[in-house]
């Protein structure tokens, strides 16, 4: 059976990474969260003091910083490792995301994330969601797809998946963050944020989370099939 690439970009939680996983594990393929690589780097930054408006401190962060995915063999999810230490809840705190999209504009650690993120996508089966994933990192993915939720929803449902973790956030602090985030990836310099022609928009404020998979699972499956049936006649 033939591959594909699925691109997911969209606004600062709208549900992309579960929807990302889930259309992953129904296909059988492998999901890469891009975002959870652009944290790991700010949580590196954060902890060694390394300002990203310095030069030599990003040249200095970018040599001394490895990340990677590892799977999780009770949970069967990948999660996110930097210099070998497992980091996948602590970059989901506050904390980062209040510091990831000023680090995210930064060029020269773009350059190198999405180095890595085409090396991870090159044997296909993949679904990998961020800001820039059908424009810069895959921009003749298979599959383009641009998700939205109105602010209110997002935050809910961040702040639900904060306190899971343990961290309660009053929900104006998780709207401040989202709505910020929003300005800044889709106004940097460096690969905005921007929803591409070729995208199919999935608005997931009246959705449920089933639906928004199913509608992504039948658009990857049409063109499984038509790239199947062409391959097939040629
Ligand atoms: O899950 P959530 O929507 O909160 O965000 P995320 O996907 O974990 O991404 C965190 C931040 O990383 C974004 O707000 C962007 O600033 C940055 N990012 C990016 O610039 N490009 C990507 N491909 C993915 C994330």
């Amino acid at each position: 059976m033939n591959k594909i690439v699925i691109a997911i970009d969209g606004y600062s939680g709208c549900g992309k990474s579960s929807t990302a996983k889930a259309v992953a594990k129904d296909l059988g393929y492998t999901y890469i969260d891009s975002g959870a690589m652009y944290r790991a780097a700010t949580l590196h930054f954060l902890n060694n003091f390394l300002s990203p408006s310095n030069p030599h401190d990003v040249e200095k962060g970018l040599k001394s910083m490895e990340i990677s995915f590892h799977l999780n063999p009770d949970t069967l999810i990948q999660e996110t490792y930097l210099n070998g230490l497992n980091v996948e809840n602590e970059i989901r705190t506050m904390r980062i995301s209040n510091k990831v999209s000023e680090i995210a504009t930064i060029a020269s650690i773009r350059k190198e994330l999405v180095a890595q993120q085409q090396r991870l996508g090159r044997k296909k089966g993949v679904v990998m969601d961020g800001r820039d994933i059908g424009s810069v990192v895959f921009p003749h993915a298979d599959l383009k797809v641009f998700m939205t939720a109105d602010l209110e929803t997002r935050a809910i449902r961040r702040q639900v998946e904060l306190l899971e973790k343990g961290e309660l956030v009053a929900l104006e602090d998780i709207k401040a963050n989202l709505a910020e985030r929003d300005r800044v990836d889709s106004s940097r310099a460096e690969s905005p944020l921007k929803k591409m022609e070729d995208a199919v928009e999935v608005d997931t404020s009246n959705s449920t989370f089933a639906e928004q998979v199913g509608k992504i699972v039948h658009a990857a499956r049409q063109i499984i099939d038509k790239q199947a049936s062409y391959a097939g006649n040629h």
